[in-house]
């Protein structure tokens, strides 16, 4: 039987292209995400892909969708954390609820879907947790405190979750995407993108199908042997 991949945020943009190429590696995908109904209802339709809507950062929806999904489609073996936000401002700026809800989702999403899916994958002695980091949680980034801390969170939870799954076959690791070419980029203001982009070496945004392609790697079989690991995709705008 295939086995059971969940891709938080898994609908849109990174997200999409990586629940998309799980589907073609053979697995059984199911996408979650949080509002964007019709995004997902589009999404269903075009992929084949069932999408299960909850909060990542609500820690009883969490474990009540992966309950859901374990009961309806079965046990999940891969995770990818890749739901996220940004609520990019200076500090001086920045509001407590925009610190705290990057945190809840960016950070906490990840505590959540681990607590709701890493007992079953020890037990099984077979498990992929896949954490989507960021170029700006190992560099920091100007106006994204709240997002830095939350990724850098991110990279700190992979390597001390990946000393608990070694011994049960359960492998965590981090993908440290750079600017990529989606809405939440685009959101960034073109004059500040300008100047970023002409900072990436290779010249120009990545693709969500470049990150997509270490994800698959992460999953598959042939990666039991890398773990703690985190793989900087970025086209060497920080080469870490
Ligand atoms: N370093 C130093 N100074 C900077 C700076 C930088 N990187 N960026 C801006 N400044 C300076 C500006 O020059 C300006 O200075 P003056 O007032 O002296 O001219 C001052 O800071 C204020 O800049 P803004 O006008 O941009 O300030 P703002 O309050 O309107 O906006 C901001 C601040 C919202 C943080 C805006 O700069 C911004 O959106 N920056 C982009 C942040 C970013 O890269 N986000 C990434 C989103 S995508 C993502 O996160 C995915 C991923 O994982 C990579």
């Amino acid at each position: 039987m295939a086995r059971v991949a969940v891709v938080t945020g898994g609908t849109r943009g990174i997200g999409e292209a990586i629940s998309r190429m799980l589907k073609d590696d053979g697995f059984t995908v199911v996408a979650n995400y949080a509002g964007n109904e019709a995004k997902a209802r589009d999404f269903t339709a075009r992929t084949g892909i069932a999408a299960y809507r909850w909060d990542v950062g609500d820690h009883e929806a969490t474990l009540a969708g992966c309950a859901q999904i374990a009961a309806e489609v079965g046990p999940i073996d891969v995770v990818v954390n890749n739901a996220g936000i940004t609520r990019d401002g200076v500090l001086h700026k920045m509001s407590f609820e925009d610190w705290n809800e990057v945190m809840r989702i960016n950070l906490g999403g990840c505590f959540n879907m681990a607590k709701a899916t890493f007992p079953g994958m020890r037990e099984r002695g077979w498990g992929r947790i896949v954490n989507i980091g960021s170029i700006n949680g190992q560099a920091g980034q100007y106006g994204q405190v709240n997002y830095a801390a939350a990724k850098s969170g991110i990279h700190g939870f992979t390597k001390a979750l990946a000393q608990e799954g070694a011994k049960y076959g359960v492998t965590v690791n981090a993908i440290a995407p750079g600017y990529i070419d989606t809405d939440m980029v685009a959101a960034v203001p073109a004059p500040v993108l300008e100047k970023i982009v002409a900072k990436i070496p290779v010249g120009r945004l990545g693709q969500a199908e470049e990150i997509a392609r270490g994800v698959s790697f992460l999953c598959s079989d042939s990666a039991g042997f890398v773990t703690g690991s985190t793989m900087s995709i970025n086209g060497g705008q920080h080469m870490y």
